[in-house]
């Protein structure tokens, strides 16, 4: 089967993580500054994995691209040229903008798909290594969760946290990574265009488990309820008193709903006051997506068992 650009569906698409960017992630105050200090539009683009050179044609309508040099494995438009850039990458470029090809190394090996020779889990990964070692300006469309990898953070400026579907085949949270040539004091955080502030600050918010002993997980008689995951209308991780799970069946490998079992004093209301908080601090950015968007246009969030413990032991 073919996708709107003639891809194959099945085996292509996924190989070369092929998924163009249809929507235009650049109308935002740090790519505008950073578009600025790499003087964009006088300094010539390397797009090397370009597809149908979409971000280009973006960049063009916006004003701020007057020559670019765009590349890709399977060229999908007439200024695309022929060239595999992860293994032969394009020198003498100091401004690199892309979306890489997104594709997990756990994914590839369960599908039986082709994966490079690297210690890297997601081709973007690998990618974007290449784009940063040859490259000093780096704009990167990147998975949100990327802000988690602690990768290539010494010389990151910015994170934007985009929302709004950049893809039409996809709806995996998004981010676009912004690199520096020399080190960077720190990485400022963004939603679009609201500065969120540092990651370090943001990253002060996590709770953290003063215990691991104190909270049993997937506990039938357990004696506070977990919903680990939003519904698909609003931000609804909360605990919940067990009763409200009635006989809702809890199963040891459960990661969702579920019962446990907390030796300590129960505090459902602050805990979730304190999720609530840590939510409109961190705008989601730390928490992981679950399956699209919920009805109010965010990404469902799921929490995992590091952070309920961790809520627990800080309230
Ligand atoms: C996620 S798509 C993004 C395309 C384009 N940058 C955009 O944003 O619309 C990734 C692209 O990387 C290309 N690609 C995958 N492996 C490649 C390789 N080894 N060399 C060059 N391009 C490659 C795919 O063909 C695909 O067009």
């Amino acid at each position: 089967m073919l996708d709107l650009f003639g891809i194959d569906v099945t085996t292509e698409k996924r190989t070369n993580g092929v998924y163009y960017t249809t929507g235009n992630p650049f109308g935002n105050v740090a790519f505008a500054r950073w578009a600025n200090t790499a003087g964009l539009p006088k300094t010539s683009i390397l797009e090397p994995f370009a597809g149908a050179n979409l971000l280009i044609t973006s960049l063009k309508d916006m004003g701020l691209c007057n020559r670019a040099d765009s590349f890709d494995i399977a060229p999908a438009h007439a200024d695309v040229k022929l060239r595999d850039t992860l293994t032969d990458f394009p020198k003498g470029y100091d401004v690199c903008i892309t979306n890489p090809p997104w594709l997990a190394k756990n994914s590839a090996t369960r599908r039986g798909l082709a994966f490079p020779a690297t210690s890297y889990d997601d081709l973007y990964k690998f990618a974007l290594s290449k784009c940063i070692n040859h490259c000093a300006y780096v704009a990167a469309l990147v998975p949100e969760s990327f802000i988690r990898a602690r990768l290539f953070q010494e010389r990151m400026s910015d994170f934007v946290s985009l929302t709004g579907n950049m893809f039409i085949d996809t709806d995996n949270p998004v981010g676009l990574a912004l690199f520096a040539p020399d080190i960077t004091p720190e990485v400022q955080v963004w939603r679009n265009s609201k500065k969120l502030g540092t990651l370090s600050k943001l990253e002060s918010y996590r709770p953290r488990a003063k215990s691991r002993n104190n909270v049993r997980f997937n506990d039938p008689d357990g004696n506070v309820g977990f919903i680990a995951i939003d519904n698909t209308r609003e931000a609804s991780i909360r605990f919940c008193d067990p009763k409200e799970l009635g006989d809702y069946e809890v199963r040891g490998t459960c990661r969702s709903i579920t019962k446990i079992f907390v030796d300590a004093p129960i505090r459902i209301e602050e805990w979730n006051r304190f999720i609530d908080n840590f939510r409109q601090q961190t705008a989601d950015v730390l928490l992981t997506s679950f399956k699209g968007l919920r009805k109010d246009g965010l990404y469902r969030r799921r929490a995992d068992w590091d952070f309920a413990r961790g809520v627990i032991s800080h309230v």
